[in-house]
């Protein structure tokens, strides 16, 4: 029966893509050719977009449109009323990025519909690795309309592959599925698959602002509704209706699963940022903190017999900082409030703990060229927090402040969903008070990136992901767990994964039994599923222009795996993805002036990963440095054996790198 269902919705999509190409006026093509994107209002007026690559469908997109409580209808009797059409191909610089240099490359679509009582406007953007869409009504005087759900439809010509976590409107937190893509029930974006004719694809939203996340609900095999987060009334409906669009619904697609990863095309279905924007300051950097103590349970955020953030062990933390190359520290617990956690959640911003001097502690590592990265966990609370936004970033100006980790572990008031528009608003007007500061984000329990870092820039970093945190409470992450995120989450958006655990196996624990008891746990079932060079390559591998070094500092004394984050550079001008398969492994190259950092890693399976060096410039030798796992290691029986070996290099040369088991390579090539 199910297959029966496939082969008519494959039918009914050559049936469209053959009308497509007959119907010029609506279709607009990648500017190679390849995807075809054509607007079809149904005989019911209902706007529809069939999608095709290389003629061979992938996509039919229907019932675009909305649906409210009130009887006006913003899904059906439309009519084509005016369409044109535009091109763009030119070159952007970004302040900071994966890549400096962004090209600019699309054929569009603009198309006015009308249905007599409201007008429908559409635009279409079809790069050569992707396209989006995104609609607004003229609502013409039917005014507070209740938006109750989306009705638009995505229907994949294939069945395949997919790797997804499931529709929440709380949290990013989940560990992904790898399923058929006919078995997805639902799915937050960034969703990917590799339909069964060798295709990627991922479906995500560019530019969500002032209005409600969409997830993807199945309604068949392999249809999909758009289901949009709810608001706190209790009664289905989202939001107000107004007259704005809706963030841009974006589909990739690539030969290869990297295409996906090397694709602009997010970040330019976002706006340049206005033309007074300061970027002083914004600028990325390596940290370390006063953290990953308190995950283990050997320290506490409330000031107490085990408080981290005390002046004494943030002076150690600077101390290192400034004698390993490291830019910034983040000190979590630093202020008061700690004690209402899990509680009223009623979080100062401005008043430090008693025993930590917080104005000192930043004067001592500004004298020793060192940031400081102040805490802001809000615990959900919005109103608190925003009733001292205003106050905290000029605590933070004054004090020469550069940048913020956000937090909201915890519910938001009124039953209001993180990912809802009350939620997505709140993360904007931050993001934009914070600009105007010239302060940076590292926001926690985010919302999901939509590009909007092109716009704000200080939108350096986020979670938003089952990251570092889960392995010292939780069975952990698996192995094929931070080769899956390239293609999935990281799709979105630089990620604050904090990687860089040397401890693995939680030795550290040994001596500090009370911490067991905070974490009620068992140290022997709680550890990272890793090598530890796979966690060196992680912060290559893992984009995050804020890139912290999770461990204690004393994991890392002395240690020479060390030295890769040392000399790690993460302001890169360019990247790209060399090879990978999502869930299985990845290489990545990265480009800082003239050092190539190149990172791989791999799931469960050992494997050799060969990188061709066509990147290095010609005649040229380079020093690799090559931060590996040793012969014998294994993430499971023998995760902190390593390897450092040096070679010299050229380009065109394959590198060979050996991953154990759970395992990855970091490699730093320096001109000879
Ligand atoms: C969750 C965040 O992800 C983590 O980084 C932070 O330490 C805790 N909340 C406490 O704020
Ligand atoms: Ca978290």
């Amino acid at each position: 029966m199910k297959s029966c269902k496939i082969h008519i919705i494959i039918l009914l999509l050559l049936v469209a893509i053959v009308s497509c190409n007959r119907n010029v006026d609506t279709m607009v093509q990648s500017p190679d050719g390849r995807i075809k994107v054509c607007l079809q209002p149904d005989e019911d007026g209902k706007v529809a977009l069939c999608v095709s690559r290389d003629d061979s469908a992938v996509v039919a997109i229907s019932n675009i449109g909305m649906k409210v409580r009130e009887s006006v209808p913003l899904d059906s009797g439309f009519h084509l009323v005016d369409v044109s059409f535009a091109s763009c191909d030119s070159v952007w610089m970004q302040p900071w990025g994966e890549n400096k240099e962004i090209q600019e490359h699309y054929n569009a679509l603009f198309a006015k519909m009308s249905n007599g009582m409201v007008d429908m406007f559409m635009e279409i953007k079809v790069f050569d690795d992707g396209f989006g869409f995104r609609y607004r009504y003229d609502l013409k005087g039917h005014d507070n309309l209740t938006l109750l759900d989306e009705l638009t439809r995505f229907d994949f010509a294939h069945d395949g592959d997919c790797w997804s976590i499931p529709a929440n409107f709380e949290s990013y937190e989940f560990l992904y599925r790898h399923q058929p893509l006919s078995q997805t029930v639902d799915a937050n974006t960034p969703v990917t698959m590799r339909f069964d004719n060798g295709l990627y694809c991922s479906v995500h939203e560019a530019n969500l602002r002032n209005f409600a996340e969409m997830t993807l609900r199945q309604v068949d095999s392999l249809s999909f509704q758009s289901w949009l987060s709810p608001d706190n009334t209790g009664s289905g409906s989202v939001c107000m209706m107004d007259a704005g669009f809706t963030s841009w619904r974006t589909i990739l697609l690539g030969d290869n699963a990297v295409d996906l990863i090397n694709s602009s095309l997010l970040l330019n279905l976002n706006e340049a940022p206005e033309k007074d924007v300061a970027f002083d300051g914004i600028r990325p950097m390596k940290y370390i903190g006063i953290w990953w103590g308190m995950h283990l349970g050997i320290n506490s955020w409330t000031p107490d017999a085990r408080h981290g953030a005390t002046t004494a062990n943030a002076i150690k933390y600077i101390d290192f900082a400034a004698a390993n190359n490291v830019d910034a520290v983040l000190f979590e617990g630093w202020n008061q409030g700690w004690e209402q956690w899990g509680g009223s959640q009623v979080f100062n911003f401005t008043q430090a703990a008693p025993d930590m001097d917080i104005d000192s502690v930043i004067a001592y590592a500004h004298r020793k060229g060192v940031e400081v990265i102040i805490h802001h966990e809000t615990g959900g609370n919005i109103p608190n927090y925003e009733s001292q936004f205003d106050s905290a970033l000029s605590w933070c100006r004054v004090r020469g402040i550069q940048a913020i980790k956000t937090g909201y572990a915890g519910g938001f008031p009124d039953r209001q969903l993180h990912h809802s528009q009350y939620g997505i608003t709140h993360y904007n007007k931050v993001m934009q008070e914070a600009l105007q500061a010239g302060v940076m984000l590292d926001v926690h329990e985010p919302i999901k990136p939509t590009g909007l870092r092109r716009t704000y820039p200080n939108l350096m970093t986020g979670e938003g992901v089952r990251g570092m945190e889960w392995n010292a409470w939780s069975d952990g992450n698996p192995p094929s767990h931070q080769v899956t995120l390239p293609f999935t989450r990281m799709l979105a958006g630089p990620l604050d994964y904090t990687p860089g655990i040397f401890d693995i196996t939680y030795r550290l624990l040994e001596s500090h039994p009370e911490a067991r008891k905070w974490n009620q746990k068992d140290s022997r079932e709680c550890r990272v599923h890793t090598t530890i060079a796979k966690q060196c390559a992680l912060w290559v591998i893992l984009y995050s222009p804020m890139v912290m070094a999770a461990d204690l500092i004393e994991n890392y004394e002395g240690h020479p795996m060390f030295q890769f984050f040392s000399d790690y550079d993460p302001d890169c001008d360019w990247s790209r993805a060399l090879n990978g398969e999502p869930g299985e492994y990845v290489s990545v190259v990265r480009r800082a002036g003239d050092v190539f950092f190149l990172g791989a890693a791999t799931n469960e399976e050992a494997r050799i990963v060969n990188v061709k060096l066509d990147f290095l410039e010609p005649e040229t030798e380079y020093e690799a440095l090559v931060y590996g796992d040793a012969q014998d290691a294994h993430y499971d029986t023998n995760p902190m054996a390593y390897s450092i070996r040096r070679a010299t290099v050229h380009k065109g040369q394959v590198l060979q790198l050996r991953l154990a088991p759970g395992g990855g390579a970091a490699v730093r090539m320096v001109e000879r």
